[in-house]
């Protein structure tokens, strides 16, 4: 299998492409608007065809490129059935998705957002924003729910083998990926952690909102493709 690893500095957001070198098919992971020619000259020049464009959910810091390389590639969309409803495939807890030899399973890991959704391939995982490299997403809006995103985390994550690669939907650190291992020791938010304590540790984040809260997520609703003047709110 073709593996790699793309980086948004912007958003801090990383884009992986996977793909089957026989029949050349190739899916992402979580575009980014601003790098869609970025991967469309990655995807011409390892002479990729783009089936699939995923998202682990509806993202709330940048704006995703499934619509736009819907448009420019034939690719079909693919979420969560609780998420975006532009997708063409709307997927499931336990639906795979089969790309020549690359096998995709859906395991679904609400908390960050209701949407949210991990890919598992193989010995990896991509989790998108509800397990984080030493961290996990947080939980205070769009529909965000901290008991659920630990019951995600430990019921669901946690439970795949230990060698399980994790990679994540960000980095804010450096770091490019763990393992279940690793987070299962180390996490800073959920390892060695209760329930309850883990929901008030989330409840007192107090962070800002992100920047592009009001722009990301009504785009995103529509796969990135509504235009600047449909994003804003009536009241801004
Ligand atoms: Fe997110």
């Amino acid at each position: 299998m073709i593996f790699r690893q793309l980086f948004d500095s912007e958003s801090s957001t990383y884009t992986y492409l996977l793909a089957d070198e026989h029949t050349r098919e190739a899916l992402l992971i979580d575009p980014v608007r601003e790098q869609v020619e970025r991967d469309l000259n990655l995807l011409k020049e390892l002479e990729l065809k783009l089936t699939y464009v995923l998202d682990t959910h509806v993202h709330a810091d940048h704006v995703t490129a499934a619509g736009l390389l819907r448009q420019r590639t034939g690719a079909r969309a693919v979420a969560s059935h609780k998420g975006a409803p532009c997708v063409d495939v709307k997927v499931r807890h336990g639906d795979v998705l089969q790309m020549g030899e690359v096998k995709v399973e859906v395991l679904e890991t609400p908390g960050h957002t209701d949407d949210s959704v991990s890919f598992r391939v193989g010995k990896r995982v991509f989790t998108g924003d509800a397990l984080l490299v030493r961290s996990a997403g947080r939980t205070d809006f769009q529909n965000g729910n901290a008991g659920q995103l630990f019951d995600s985390i430990t019921g669901v994550l946690f439970r795949l083998p230990d060698d399980t690669e994790v990679y994540p939907g960000h980095d804010y650190k450096g770091h490019t990926q763990s393992s279940i291992a690793e987070e299962k020791r180390y996490n800073a938010r959920a390892a060695n952690r209760e329930r309850e304590a883990f929901v008030q540790l989330m409840g007192n984040l107090n962070l800002p909102p992100p920047k592009k809260l009001k722009e990301a997520v009504p785009a995103n609703l529509a796969c990135g493709v509504i235009s600047p003047t449909q994003t804003s709110s009536p009241q801004a």
